[in-house]
C-alpha cells in the first residue's frame, strides 16, 4: 500500500504538495495486516501518526523520486499494489539546494512532468499480481475518467473518489473492476476509511479467488 502526498522540493526549505493527509492508504494497510496479509505500507511526509504495528513494514518517502525508488523494489516482489498516494504530477526542474532570499519582483518556477509511477509499475505488471489505483475526480466525471485511468495505466481495478474526499474523514466513491455488480462498477456509499478498507480488500481477494 503507498500512502499520502509528495513533497517536490522547490529550496532547501519549501516544496510543493497537496493535501493527501494518507488516511486512506493507512488504513488499507491496517485491514490488510487484520487479515493477515504480509503487508508493506510505503509512507509519504503525513502528518498524522505513523502506525505502530509490530506486524506492519513502513517504508518512509518525502518525494516521487523516492517512492518510484521503493517501488521498483516493492511491486515487484507484492502480489498486491493499492496506490492511495498522491504523487504531483509536475515538479521544479532545477530545486535549489540554498534558501532562496525574497525578491521584490515576480518569478516563475519552471516544473517539469513527474513519471506515471503505477502506469510504469503495470508496464512490468506479471498476470499473477493485481495492481489497484486511485482517481481524484470531479463528481459528473467519476465513471468515465475513472474507467480511462483504468485502461490507460493497465490497472485491474481503480477507485473513483471525489475531490472532496480528499484530506476527509469520510470516503465514497466508485469502485471500478468490482466483481460485486454486473457492470464491473459498484457504488460504495459515504463511509469512514476504514470501512471503506474492508470494502475494497474484500472485492481484491474476490478478484483473487
Ligand atoms: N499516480 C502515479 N504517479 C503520478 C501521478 C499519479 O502513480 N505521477 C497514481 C496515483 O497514485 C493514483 C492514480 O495514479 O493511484 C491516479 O492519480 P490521479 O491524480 O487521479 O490521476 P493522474 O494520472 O495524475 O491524472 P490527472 O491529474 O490528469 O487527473
Amino acid at each position: 500500500m503507498t500512502a499520502g502526498p509528495t513533497h517536490e522540493p522547490i529550496d532547501a526549505v519549501r516544496y510543493i504538495a497537496n493535501r493527501s493527509s494518507g488516511r486512506m492508504g493507512i488504513a488499507l494497510a491496517l485491514e490488510g495486516v487484520t487479515r493477515g496479509w504480509h503487508t508493506t505500507l510505503l509512507l509519504g511526509p503525513v502528518s498524522v501518526s505513523t502506525p505502530d504495528n509490530t506486524n506492519l513494514a513502513i517504508h518512509r518517502f518525502r518525494t516521487s523520486d523516492d517512492l518510484q525508488n521503493l517501488l521498483e523494489t516493492h511491486s515487484r516482489e507484492c502480489d498486491v499494489l493499492i496506490m492511495a498516494a498522491a504523487v504531483a504530477d509536475y515538479r521544479p526542474k532545477t530545486p535549489r539546494t540554498t534558501k532562496m532570499a525574497r525578491m521584490d519582483e515576480g518569478m516563475s518556477l519552471e516544473l517539469e512532468p513527474v513519471e506515471d509511477l503505477i502506469a510504469r509499475c503495470a508496464r512490468d505488471k506479471r498476470d499473477d499480481q493485481f495492481f489497484v489505483g486511485f482517481a481524484l475526480e470531479s463528481r459528473d466525471e467519476l465513471e468515465s475518467r475513472g474507467a480511462r485511468k483504468l485502461q490507460s495505466k493497465g490497472l485491474n481495478m481503480i477507485v473513483a473518489n471525489p475531490l472532496e474526499t480528499m484530506d476527509a474523514e469520510e470516503i465514497e466513491g466508485l469502485i471500478i473492476g468490482s466483481s460485486e455488480s454486473q457492470s464491473g462498477v459498484e457504488q460504495v456509499p459515504p463511509d469512514t476509511k476504514e470501512s471503506f478498507a474492508r470494502v475494497l480488500l474484500d472485492r481484491v481477494a474476490q478478484r483473487l479467488r
